[in-house]
C-alpha cells in the first residue's frame, strides 16, 4: 500500500472562480479532459478503502485574478471542498502567460497550426515567471517524500525548477496534448525549445498519451540536446529519466451506470420530446479550432446535399463548450461556427425540422450522459487532439450496445478505438459518407464494434492510467538508487 502524499500541479483546478454582475464570486466546474481525468482518479483515491491513508493536494490557478480581500476565502473553499491549494496570479501576468505563451504559442504549435503561432519574447518571459511562481508556491508545502505529479503544457519548465530546489523528490510529468514532430518543435527559437526540453527532463518520468508523441519527444531531445535513449530511458547529469506512453482512460462505470440513473432519465425524456423520433448525431467539444468543428459542419452539409432521403429524419446535436474566449482565434472560430450553423439551418430547415440543434454552453454531467445515450451516432472530427475523452465517454454511455462512433484518425483516442469509423477530418466527402454509413449500419455490426471498444475502455480505465504512471515513477526511483 502506498502512503506517500500525492501533490498534483496543473494550471487548471477542478473549479474556476468567476465574478458575477454584482461583483460576487461564484465557483464553476472547470471543463476539459485534464480536469475530468484527474478528478475521476482522485475521487477513486478518496473512496477506495484499498488506498486508505493516501493524501493528495491539487495546486493550480483558480481561473481568475483574485483581489487580496478574497484570497483567504478562496483558499479556505479550495482546501475544504477540493483539497486544493490555489496559486494566485495577477491579471496582467496571467494574460501574457495563459492567453499568451500557453495558448498563442504552445497550443497552436503542438496541434500543428504553425501559422497561428505567435513568437513573443514578453510572453516567453511570462511563461518563465509563472513557472517560477508555481515553483515557489509548491515549495511552501512540498516534502522530500511526496510524489509531485505535474500536468500539461502550461508547466513544462516546472520539473527542473523543483529538481533544483529539492533534488531527491519524485517528480512525474504528463503532457495532455500532442508532442509534435521535430520539424514543428524546431520552429520555436532554439533557446526556448532547449529550455522546455530541459525543464521536462527535470522529471523522473515524462508521460504521453501515444507512442508517437513519446517518440517525437525523444527525437527532439536527441536532436536539440544530444541525449541518446534506450527504450525511452536516458541519463541526464547521471540521473535516470524515462519517457513513456500512458493513454489516459475514463471512469467507464461512472458513465455506463449513470445511463439508467433517475437524473439521466429525466434529461433523456426532455431530449426525446425535442427529438421526437429523429435519428440523432451528437457532437460535444470545447470551443477550439483544433476540434475541427468547421470541417464537421462542412461534412454534415455535404451529407445533407447528397442524401435528400435523410432530410426530416436526422438531426445534429451540436454542443460547444465555451473556452479561452479571451484569445482572438477562439472568438473568430466561434463567429464562423455561428454563421455556418445559421447557413445550414437556413438552407435545409422546414417548418417542422431543423438539421442542427446548437447549444453554446456548459453541460452538466447527467445531461451529457443523456445526450450520449440518446444519440445514434457520435461525430468527433478534431484536426489534432492529444487524446479526446469525449469519444471514450460516448462509447461507455452506449449501455444498450447500439450506436456508432465516427472519429478522426488525428485524435490520440483513435489508437485505442480502431472499431470506430475512422476518418480524415480534412476529407469532407469521407465525413459525409461516414455519416451515411453510420446511420445505416446494421445493429449487429454496431454491437460487435462497441463490445470490443467497451472491453478495452473497461480494462484501461483512468485509475489504471494513473496507477501505472505512479508505479513507473516508483520503479524509476528504485533504479536510480541502484545506480548511485
Ligand atoms: N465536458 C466538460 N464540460 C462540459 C461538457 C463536457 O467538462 O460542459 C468534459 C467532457 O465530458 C470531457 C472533457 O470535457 O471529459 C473534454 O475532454 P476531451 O479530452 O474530449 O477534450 P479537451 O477539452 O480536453 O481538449
Ligand atoms: C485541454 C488541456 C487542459 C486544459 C483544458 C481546458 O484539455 O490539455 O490543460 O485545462 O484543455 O482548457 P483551459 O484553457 O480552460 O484550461
Amino acid at each position: 500500500m502506498n502512503h506517500k502524499r500525492l501533490i498534483i500541479a496543473s494550471n487548471r483546478l477542478p473549479f474556476t472562480v468567476e465574478e458575477d454582475d454584482k461583483g460576487d464570486l461564484k465557483l464553476k466546474a472547470s471543463a476539459g479532459g485534464l480536469v475530468t481525468g484527474l478528478s475521476a482518479y482522485l475521487d477513486s483515491l478518496q473512496h477506495s478503502s484499498f488506498t486508505e491513508g493516501n493524501e493528495y493536494v491539487w495546486l493550480g490557478w483558480p481561473g481568475a485574478s483574485i483581489s487580496d480581500e478574497h484570497k483567504e476565502h478562496i483558499k479556505q473553499i479550495a482546501e475544504s471542498q477540493f483539497n486544493a491549494y490555489p496559486v494566485f496570479m495577477e491579471e496582467e501576468t496571467m494574460d501574457a502567460f495563459y492567453h499568451g505563451f500557453c495558448n498563442k504559442t504552445i497550443w497552436p504549435l503542438f496541434h500543428y497550426f504553425p501559422t497561428y503561432v505567435v513568437y513573443e519574447k514578453e510572453s516567453w518571459e511570462s511563461y518563465k515567471e509563472v513557472n517560477e511562481h508555481f515553483c515557489e508556491t509548491i515549495m511552501e508545502i512540498l516534502r522530500p517524500d511526496d510524489i509531485l505529479w505535474i500536468h500539461d503544457y502550461h508547466l513544462m519548465l516546472l520539473p527542473r525548477l523543483i529538481r533544483q530546489r529539492m533534488s531527491e523528490v519524485s517528480i512525474g510529468f504528463f503532457l495532455h496534448i500532442p508532442f509534435p514532430s521535430y520539424e514543428l518543435f524546431r520552429l520555436l527559437p532554439k533557446n526556448w525549445a532547449k529550455e522546455i526540453l530541459q525543464g521536462l527532463l527535470g522529471a523522473d518520468v515524462i508521460g504521453f498519451h501515444t507512442h508517437d508523441y513519446t517518440q517525437y519527444f525523444l527525437r527532439s531531445t536527441l536532436r536539440l540536446l544530444g541525449y541518446e535513449n534506450n527504450m525511452g530511458k536516458m541519463f541526464i547529469d547521471h540521473r535516470l529519466v524515462k519517457a513513456d506512453t500512458f493513454p489516459m482512460g475514463i471512469d467507464f462505470y461512472r458513465f455506463n451506470n449513470a445511463v439508467n440513473s433517475r437524473e439521466t432519465q429525466i434529461e433523456r425524456e426532455k431530449l426525446q420530446n425535442i427529438l421526437s423520433g429523429l435519428k440523432t448525431i451528437v457532437s460535444v467539444d470545447r470551443l477550439d479550432y483544433s476540434k475541427g468543428l468547421l470541417n464537421r459542419l462542412e461534412g454534415y452539409k455535404l451529407f445533407l446535399a447528397n442524401n435528400p432521403q435523410w432530410h426530416g429524419k436526422v438531426t445534429l446535436l451540436l454542443v460547444v463548450v465555451p473556452s479561452r474566449i479571451g484569445v482572438d482565434r477562439y472568438q473568430a472560430i466561434k463567429t464562423k461556427i455561428d454563421q455556418m450553423v445559421g447557413n445550414i439551418n437556413g438552407a435545409y430547415s422546414t417548418l417542422n425540422w431543423v438539421p442542427i440543434n446548437y447549444k453554446y454552453g456548459h453541460v452538466p454531467f447527467h445531461q451529457l450522459v443523456a445526450l450520449y445515450s440518446v444519440s445514434d451516432v457520435a461525430l468527433i472530427t478534431p484536426l489534432r487532439d492529444g487524446m479526446n475523452l469525449v469519444s471514450k465517454e460516448y462509447v461507455a454511455s452506449r449501455k444498450d450496445m447500439t450506436g456508432v462512433l465516427i472519429l478522426s484518425e488525428l485524435a490520440g483516442a483513435s489508437k485505442e478505438l480502431g472499431e470506430a469509423i475512422l476518418i480524415n477530418p480534412n476529407d469532407r466527402e469521407e465525413i459525409a459518407a461516414s455519416i451515411k454509413e453510420a446511420l445505416e449500419m446494421p445493429v449487429e455490426e454496431q454491437q460487435n464494434r462497441l463490445e470490443r471498444m467497451q472491453q478495452r475502455l473497461k480494462n484501461y480505465h483512468v485509475v489504471k492510467w494513473a496507477s501505472e504512471f505512479i508505479q513507473e515513477l516508483d520503479y524509476i526511483k528504485d533504479e536510480q538508487r541502484r545506480f548511485q
